[in-house]
């Protein structure tokens, strides 16, 4: 029986088994491929989104078990707190290689969701299982400070 998935505020009707796990379908079924495989382990986050606001390893997650509806790295722009996030990313040019880009900054919006006003502490605290092989977590860092300050601001 096909299932109806919200992402990034569009229904989308899939039918695949109930074990498929949700960066499938938004990778091969609905081609969102800005939601990235990395591991599919839930060790490294690249492939994280939002299921309700609240951020989760998309790897890990089957069809059968989403329960709210889904924003993904191209809904970034939108509201106007992930525009935010997006231009801080831009100004302080935090990308290197880019592969785990979009799960840090998925993973930076429920940061800032949660906590407006994050220290260092709690930024590498909620960051801490996003790798970068790149080694761009000091970027990372002040491009979430930026973030925060001008959603403080706006
Ligand atoms: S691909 Fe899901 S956490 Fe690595
Ligand atoms: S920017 Fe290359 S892995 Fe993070």
């Amino acid at each position: 029986m096909p299932t109806t998935l919200t992402v990034n505020g569009k229904a989308h009707q899939v039918d695949l088994p109930d074990d498929v796990p949700l960066l499938w379908v938004l990778r091969d079924e609905l081609n969102m491929t800005g939601t990235k495989f990395g591991c599919g382990v839930a060790a490294c986050g690249a492939c994280t989104v939002h299921i309700g606001g609240e951020a989760v390893r998309s790897c890990q997650v089957s069809l059968s078990d989403v329960d709210g509806d889904i924003t993904t790295i191209e809904g970034v722009g939108t509201p106007a707190a992930m525009a935010a996030i997006q231009q801080a990313w831009v100004d302080h040019q935090v990308a290197q290689c880019g592969y785990c880009q979009s799960g840090q900054i998925m993973q930076a919006a429920a940061l800032l969701a949660e906590n407006p006003e994050p220290n260092d502490q709690d930024i590498d605290d909620a960051m801490q299982g996003n790798l970068c092989r790149c080694g761009t977590y000091p970027r990372i860092r002040a491009a979430i400070h930026t973030a925060a300050k001008q959603m403080q601001e706006a």
